[in-house]
């Protein structure tokens, strides 16, 4: 897969990598893959502490991260974890990290994440100096516009499980009690019918005590929040109106 920065983008970041439109057969635009390390619609640090608090009772948490792209999405809540709450990472892993593209479940399992100097040092700041720890930058060839490739290091291996999954077939079965289910920037590309059966499966298999975090654009472009609340679910009280897009029905 090719890895390019675009520099297009209607609320903030100058840059996005691993952004790349995938299509049917007919070329028709079907999903964009756009991720890139610490997405900057979550205060992450209130959603780790949040998280922690909610969970602090509870020994085990399923955390299911869809539409995790190439990757970077669950090893930045890996690091987040890490570096706000080190004691009770283990309560939260392993991350199940799923995307419908098979190709960008590929370059998760391969480990290298395309990074301009803005990602570099977003990164940088957002692991507090320890970036070195989690990720070795490795400089590219020049056949890309990314600077470097950061590679998630051992620490970060192993605590993930990547696998090809459509949400909307696997929210059709039962959820475990204590699921965190994040389906971040992706409901914008759902068909209306499609977002109306995901807010109402939702809302029926998760189990007790359940958290969906969405991302800014899929209640900007998606109306997610306001179909999962036709099903039942409440804002979680956690940062504010852009940012930290979490709901529970408990
Ligand atoms: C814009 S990216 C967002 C990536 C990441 N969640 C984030 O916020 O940075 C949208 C992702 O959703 C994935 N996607 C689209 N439809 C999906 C579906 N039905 N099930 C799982 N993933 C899906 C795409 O393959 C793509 O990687």
């Amino acid at each position: 897969m090719r890895i390019m920065p675009v520099t297009q983008n209607i609320y903030q970041p100058k840059f996005k990598s691993n952004a790349n439109w995938v299509y049917d057969k007919y070329g028709n635009e079907l999903y964009k893959t756009t991720t890139y390390f610490f997405r900057d619609d979550l205060d992450w640090e209130n959603m780790i502490k949040f998280l922690c608090n909610r969970y602090k009772d509870v020994p085990k948490v399923n955390f299911i991260n869809h539409a995790c792209s190439n990757g970077m999405e669950p090893l930045s809540f890996l690091m987040a974890f890490i570096i706000y709450a080190p004691e009770m990472v283990e309560k939260f892993i392993p991350i199940i990290a799923k995307d419908i593209y098979q190709e960008n479940i590929s370059a998760a399992k391969k480990g290298f994440c395309g990074a301009s100097v803005d990602d570099f040092l977003r990164t940088h700041n957002m692991t507090q100096g320890r970036l070195k720890e989690f990720l070795t930058l490795i400089p590219t060839s020049g056949n890309t516009k990314d600077l470097f490739y950061l590679s998630p290091n051992s620490v970060l291996k192993d605590k993930i499980i990547f696998e090809q999954g459509d949400i909307l077939k696997d929210v059709r079965y039962t959820m475990p009690d204590n699921t965190i289910l994040s389906c971040r920037n992706m409901w914008m590309y759902l068909k209306p019918h499609q977002k109306e059966q995901l807010a109402f499966y939702l809302g029926k298999n998760l189990g007790k005590n359940s958290t969906v975090i969405l991302g800014f654009l899929d209640n900007y472009e998606g109306n997610a929040g306001n179909l999962l609340e036709k099903n039942g679910f409440k804002r979680c009280p956690v940062g504010t109106e852009y940012i930290n897009i979490m709901y529970s029905k408990d």
